[in-house]
């Protein structure tokens, strides 16, 4: 009872899945990466050198295509897996961040991943973010989140995370590839990211992750609240 759909959205790289994380881990919901679909597909339409811009390789690529979560048995983090095998580390290399966007622009291969996002997130209790969740994955989300920062910071972020996996990428690389996603990703035909009316934007450029985290949780807790009072009062 009472539980509720969280949807974060926003540009590439402004803390959006480790905040969503850190939300879904204090609420005790399922986090849900979305992006990581996106990614997941990417590698296998790049490993098998098919193109998403050819209708028959998209047909041929959502056929043989499986995409998964498991929890890592040390940590717990859910990971992403693709066909099988577990794919959570390349999926965030450059070489599929630079193609991920092309393939997101494909309205037959989102079709088939926010048919699956929301299998997922159908019972509640969810935090997903990605570019169109509380537009289009859960237009009835109860809590919308939009998230920014500037693209300086970012780059720095993401750089930072890169490093700490053992890659070490030249920032002006990393700050152009997150420009050219935001492009695309907010001027495609298909589910552009737009922030929708009801979103409550949070820019964390100069917040710390804390506090994002904590903002975003007690905005949930009220939704949880409202939703109780409404379920007592109509019982
Ligand atoms: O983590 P980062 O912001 O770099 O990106 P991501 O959330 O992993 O998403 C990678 C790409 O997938 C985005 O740049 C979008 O092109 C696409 N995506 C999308 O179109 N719709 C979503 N719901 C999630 C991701
Ligand atoms: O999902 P998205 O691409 O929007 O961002 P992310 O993958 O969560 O990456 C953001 C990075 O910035 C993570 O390493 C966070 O720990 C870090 N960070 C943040 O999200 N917020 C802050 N206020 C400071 C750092």
């Amino acid at each position: 009872m009472g539980k509720i759909v969280i949807a974060i959205d926003g540009y590439s790289g402004c803390g959006k899945s480790s905040t969503a994380k850190a939300v879904a881990k204090d609420l005790g919901y399922t986090y849900i990466d979305s992006g990581a679909m996106y990614r997941a597909a990417t590698l296998y339409f790049l490993e098998n050198y098919l193109n998403p811009a050819n209708p028959r390789d998209v047909t041929k690529g959502l056929k043989n295509l499986e995409i998964t979560f498991h929890p890592n048995p040390d940590t717990q983090k859910q990971e992403t897996y693709l066909n099988g095998l577990n794919v959570e580390n390349e999926i965030r290399s450059m070489r599929v961040s630079e193609k991920v966007s092309e393939l997101a622009k494909v309205k037959e291969i989102r079709a088939e991943l926010v048919a699956q996002q929301q299998r997922l997130g159908k019972k509640k209790g969810v935090v997903m973010d990605g570019r169109d969740i509380g537009s289009v994955v859960f237009p009835e989300a109860e809590l919308k989140v939009f998230m920014t920062a500037d693209l300086e910071t970012r780059a720095y972020r993401r750089q930072q995370e890169l490093l700490e996996k053992g890659d070490l990428v030249d920032l002006d690389q990393i700050q152009k590839n997150l420009a050219e996603r935001d492009r695309i990703d907010s001027s495609r035909a298909e589910s552009p990211l737009i922030k929708m009316e009801d979103a409550v934007e949070i820019d964390t450029s100069h917040l710390s992750f804390e506090a994002q985290v904590a903002q975003i949780v007690h905005l949930a807790q009220q939704k949880i609240e409202t939703q109780k009072d409404y379920a007592g009062n109509h019982r």
